[in-house]
């Protein structure tokens, strides 16, 4: 799967969305997270994001090897929805962007 790391907060640009073939990328309140079962691995989304925030999941930098959790986490409520643009934004975060200071862009 691919990761959204710590960039993404609080910018979510958004310009990945349109580029994921099976719409796995889903909006948080602070950021937005790749479902780690829906993504098909197609890489469309990485060289698209102005902020480098996405990245294979064993390319992601050392300093936010904690979003790759995150990308898990954010789904434990949501489960497998199959399609984010249905399910829209969720007002919701998961650690560590839930408890990141506000991020200047
Ligand atoms: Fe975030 Fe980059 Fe997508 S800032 S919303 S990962 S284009
Ligand atoms: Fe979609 Fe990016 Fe995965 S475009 S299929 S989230 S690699």
């Amino acid at each position: 799967t691919y990761v959204i790391a710590e960039p993404c907060v609080d910018l979510l640009d958004k310009a990945c969305i349109e580029e994921c073939p099976v719409d796995c990328i889903y909006e948080g309140g602070r950021m937005l997270y790749i479902h780690p079962d829906e993504c098909v691995d197609c890489g469309a989304c990485e060289p698209v994001c102005p902020v480098e925030a996405i990245y294979y999941e064993d390319d992601v930098p050392e300093q936010w090897s904690a979003y790759t959790k995150a990308n898990v986490d954010f789904f434990d409520e949501l489960g497998s929805p199959g399609g984010a643009s249905k399910v829209g934004k969720v007002n919701r975060d998961v650690e560590p962007a839930l408890s990141l200071p506000p991020q200047q862009h």
